[in-house]
């Protein structure tokens, strides 16, 4: 008899790079009467330098908010469209969260509004919507700018799986609701990490695209992160301006646990320049909605 070659009776089934993705925007509120302006007790550099995400995230989570939108008609996977909604869903309570501490910071005599204005220039204008482009280069534009922010959501997961496996700040006591808001949002940014980089990978697969895309964030994003903590201990009412940031500290700090290590950071963004690389070999979806079913603050809005 001739022998045969033994054909699978149905062929596998192409590897998903994730599972399905149901993203649930989760309505949190925290309430800021009672945090104290150094919320890691006699840590004032690392309290800045984190408080960094504050002066940030409002005007750029709103700027993400506003492409997702832009990029919405160019979707043509309902199961991505679905996801990107519910990114939107959770980017816009980020902002607001944020925007609450910045006003808290404002009441405690520390004005971030010289910086945040600079910041609102750069998203708004620079980054901007560009009005009067043709239909191609207005295509061209919103995609360079989901580029952008698939880079910058690298770095929001890195920090988000950092914040939900930082001991070092509940062993220097720091403010537990400001613990809460930094765990919240870090395990809403684990669990939706894919999605900016699914949306650039559907508009355009090219490899070019996503070096572009952190070629420009990257740096941008340490930039605006050391200008943002000069200005806060500048600003700081009770530092006199005593305090300068140097990466030395930093690392000292780091060290300790109470901030990310600069040096693992810039490592983890020239991960995403791997070739095989996918959001999903960062972080770990499980521990970050592990840490949604008991934050108080999720908890409480799940109650509402
Ligand atoms: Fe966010
Ligand atoms: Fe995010």
């Amino acid at each position: 008899m001739p022998r045969s070659t033994p054909v699978p009776a149905v062929a596998a089934p192409a590897p998903r790079v994730h599972d399905s993705l149901v993203l649930e925007p989760r309505d949190v509120r925290f309430d800021w009467a009672g945090l104290p302006l150094h919320w890691i007790p006699d840590e004032p550099m690392a309290t800045h330098v984190i408080n960094v995400l504050h002066l940030l995230l409002p005007e750029g989570e709103r700027w993400f908010v506003k492409v997702f939108k832009e990029a919405l008609p160019l979707i043509r996977d309902e199961q991505l469209r679905e996801e990107v909604l519910g990114f939107i869903g959770q980017e816009a309570i980020h902002a607001q969260a944020h925007q609450e501490v910045l006003d808290h910071l404002l009441g405690q005599g520390l004005d971030p509004r010289p910086y945040v204005r600079q910041i609102a220039w750069l998203f708004q204008r620079v980054l901007g919507d560009k009005p009067g482009l043709t239909p191609a280069r207005r295509r061209e534009n919103v995609i360079e700018r989901v580029a952008f922010i698939a880079a910058i959501e690298h770095f929001t997961a890195f920090l988000g799986d950092w914040a939900l496996n930082s001991p070092g700040l509940d062993r220097a006591q720091a403010d537990p609701t400001m613990l809460d808001l930094l765990r919240w949002h870090g395990a809403e940014e684990v669990e939706h990490r894919s999605v900016a980089f699914d949306l650039m990978v559907h508009l355009d697969p090219g490899y070019l695209r996503r070096i572009r895309g952190m070629a420009v964030s990257g740096p941008l994003l340490v930039h605006l992160w050391v200008r943002g903590a000069r200005f806060l201990l500048a600003a700081d009412p009770g530092l006199d301006g005593r305090l300068k940031p140097t990466w030395r500290e930093a690392r000292r700090i780091a060290r300790r646990g109470l901030l990310p290590d600069p040096v693992k950071s810039v490592r983890s963004g020239l991960r995403y320049l791997r070739p095989g690389y996918h959001p999903t070999q960062e972080g770990s979806s499980s521990q970050a909605l592990g840490y949604l079913a008991t934050s108080p603050a999720a908890r409480a809005a799940a109650a509402h």
